[in-house]
């Protein structure tokens, strides 16, 4: 996950939304008190890999979008975001209308600026994810990623054609038509806030995101990009799942010594945060593995490691 500095200024000015909403009802004991969001994977809580998949993706303004019982606990834990060189701001949802409702939220604080949307479940992890986010980021409309699952019907479905164009979109299908599951992580133009205005709520009462995605393969503007073998797509909204997330991130780091999706490293990584700011950070939280791992490679950048 970790790349090279990047320079900030070059890339387009697509602006975050972390979707991280729900009571996490499949959670439950865990959630009557945490949000799921806030539960640890492994080292670090869950909201931290969505925010690291943002901060590659070339975003540095987030909307973090809570519910209205969860919103302090989330300032708490994240601020304004300069601390990692980044500007977050928060909206409540009071009821989980769907994906899209999103866009409706974020209306004022995307202004028209095209979007990362990101769920704030969704683990992405695996050599090349820095490529596709930056094809990504260079493409008109809006692009979302695919990843091959066992179990289709659960998710959102792709239709992909020889020539790697989307062809349907389905939501939660009985009879897919693909093994393509499309993943938390929607790219759009700017105009995805009045397309979501426009779409009617489905059968479950929601605004889908797959509606919004329609208009976009309708007019032939909407993206696919695939996340093929070695790739990790994660989610954690079961127990297993939360449970699985946390090892799969355990046994990685400690057996390559590298950090995965942390904000602060990807923070210095692409520039936003300096080295000294970063041997702030790791001072901060010392006492823990995860304030060794950044003191190792503030170190280590220092030449000592
Ligand atoms: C949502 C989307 C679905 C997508 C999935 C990815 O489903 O509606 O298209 O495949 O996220 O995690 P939900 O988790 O709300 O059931």
């Amino acid at each position: 996950m970790t790349g090279e500095r990047r320079d900030a200024v070059s890339r387009p000015a697509r602006k975050g939304i972390v979707l991280a909403g729900g009571y996490g009802s499949r959670l439950f004991p865990l959630t009557f008190g945490v949000s799921k969001q806030l539960m640890p994977i492994y080292d670090k809580p869950l909201i931290y890999y969505p925010i690291a998949t943002q901060i590659m993706a070339g975003v540095r303004e987030i909307l973090f979008i809570t519910t209205p019982e969860d919103r302090a606990a989330f300032q708490r834990l994240l601020g304004d975001g300069s601390q990692w060189g980044m500007a977050f701001s928060y909206a409540v949802q009071d009821h989980p209308r769907g994906l899209a409702d999103a866009y409706r939220i974020g209306r004022s604080f995307l202004n028209g600026a095209p979007s990362v949307l990101i769920l704030g479940d969704n683990i992405f992890f695996g050599h090349g994810l820095q490529a596709l986010l930056d094809e990504a980021a260079g493409q008109p409309g809006a692009t979302v990623f695919a990843s091959m699952v066992s179990d289709p019907s659960r998710f959102g479905v792709v239709e992909i054609d020889a020539a790697q164009r989307p062809v349907t979109i389905e939501e939660k299908p009985v009879a897919p038509r693909s093994r393509w599951a499309i993943t938390g992580l929607y790219f759009m133009d700017g105009r995805a806030c009045d397309i979501a205005d426009e779409v009617e709520p489905s059968a479950r009462g929601e605004i889908e995101i797959v509606s919004v995605l329609q208009r976009y393969l309708d007019e032939n503007s909407l993206s696919v990009e695939r996340l093929h073998r070695g790739f990790a797509w994660l989610d954690a909204g079961t127990h297993e799942s939360l449970h699985q997330a946390g090892e799969f991130v355990k046994t990685l780091q400690n057996r390559q010594g590298l950090l995965v999706s942390s904000p602060e490293e990807l923070a210095y990584r692409h520039g936003l945060i300096s080295l000294d700011g970063l041997a702030e950070l790791a001072d901060r939280q010392k006492q823990s593995s995860y304030g060794a791992a950044l003191a190792d490679l503030v170190a280590h950048e220092q030449g000592n490691g």
